[in-house]
């Protein structure tokens, strides 16, 4: 790589860099996940729908999956929580049918619980297992798991070959760019852990974990990590539309994009992706979405969870001036998710064919799902 200017996605810079005869990408074409002596899981697209606590539950994931995105994987979980959980603290992780291929996101640091949560993880029916080493929470990362793996290499080799050698799912790792300003590290840790652990996938979000979300992610070391690794390599960071999404995928040659927060509240964003097809939604096509989301979530985690868990939705389902400000705090004010229904509804009596449509040809998870108990993170960040 000759040249060594910034990869930066937040503004219009990048597209500069793409020059005359940029590397042809299609962001539709399958590929394949899966090392020797793991399976094979083929993904049907170029567009992940990235781990996010608090947000990719099982609601969010299969709604994404609708808009195209052709991988989901669920908000992080803890591996001693796993082990160590009993009656008051399990939650249940769901897999819906329609869900695959889906990987389950863990983090931890102990081998021996990381060997023991990859069988039950692959036993609740994941496709495949990813391992967090980027979540700069210090909740998580006062533990040793998280980002501050990035900090002891040999610490997550170790973790990372757990995960592999319990069971035949690939495994694969989602990395930060390292824990300071500036860090290369990710790109000696990523090649560790594709050659010595046996990963079949790398992710990277190029920010340092001091960086949290501010400044950019600096794809430039997205490109210099595919450059060092035989494995696909997912990019997450600032992909936001499908510009982005091509122009990553060209200037780095990585195997697929992630789509994070450009996703919440807005699954046209991964349709956007998928299909090129950027058209902003009527105000009456949110509300049906949202109506149905909140559904959804409410027979996910019943209605005492769902109220807290969904007052963050509101806002990003109904952004725009066809909303206001006021719109969206009246929303807060409700006690429970059926009377936030019942306003949305009287207020938008437009949204009801589109929401009829959606329960006429979208099945809700059954008992034919899966349903696994797993306690479920309630840390956020990565
Ligand atoms: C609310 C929130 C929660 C997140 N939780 C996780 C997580 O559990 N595991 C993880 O690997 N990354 C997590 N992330 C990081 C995202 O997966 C993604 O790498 C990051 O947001 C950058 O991508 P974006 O610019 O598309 O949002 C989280 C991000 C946000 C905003």
């Amino acid at each position: 790589m000759t040249d060594d200017r910034p990869i930066d996605l937040t503004g219009t810079g990048f597209l500069e860099l793409l020059g005359d005869d940029p590397r042809p990408v299609d962001l539709t074409a399958p590929f394949a996940i899966g090392r020797p002596g793991t399976r094979a899981v083929t993904i049907e697209g170029r567009v992940a729908l990235a781990p996010m606590a608090g947000v990719s539950v099982q609601a969010f994931r299969r709604q994404g999956r609708r808009f195209g995105a052709s991988v989901v994987f669920t908000e992080m979980v803890s591996i001693s929580g796993l082990h160590y959980a009993n009656e008051r603290t399990r939650d249940y992780l769901r897999i819906a049918t329609d869900e695959h291929p889906i990987a389950v996101q863990l983090f931890g640091t102990d081998p021996v619980l990381m060997h023991d949560a990859a069988q039950q993880v692959a036993e609740a029916g994941a496709d495949m297992i990813d391992i967090n080493m980027g979540c700069p929470v210090k909740k998580v990362s006062k533990t040793g798991a998280g980002c501050k793996l990035l900090d002891d290499p040999d610490a997550a080799v170790a973790v990372a070959k757990a995960c592999v050698d319990a069971t035949d799912l690939p495994v694969t790792i989602k990395i930060r760019r390292g824990m300071r300003n500036g860090s290369r590290d990710c790109l000696e840790l990523g090649p560790r852990l594709v050659e010595e652990a046996g990963v079949s996938a790398l992710t990277l979000h190029p920010r340092s974990a001091a960086q949290m979300y501010t400044g950019f992610a600096d794809h430039r070391l997205t490109a210099e990590l595919v450059e060092l690794v035989d494995v696909p390599v997912f990019a997450s960071g600032d992909v936001t539309d499908r510009v982005r999404a091509e122009a990553v995928m060209a200037l780095t040659g990585c195997a697929a994009v992630m789509i994070g927060r450009a996703a919440q509240g807005n699954p046209w964003a991964v349709r956007d992706l998928t299909t090129g097809l950027a058209v902003e939604p009527e105000p009456e096509e949110r509300v049906a979405e949202l109506v149905r989301f909140v559904r959804e979530v409410v027979r996910e985690m019943g209605d005492h969870r769902a109220t807290g868990f969904l007052r963050k939705f509101y806002g990003w389902y109904l952004r725009g001036e066809a909303f206001g400000k006021s719109a969206r705090r009246e929303l807060m004010a409700f006690e429970t998710p059926g009377e936030v229904e019942a306003h949305l509804l009287d207020r938008w009596p437009g949204a009801l064919p589109r929401l009829a449509d959606l329960e006429a040809t979208v099945r809700y998870p059954d008992d034919t799902d899966r349903v696994i108990e797993l306690p479920v993170s309630a840390y956020g960040g990565g």
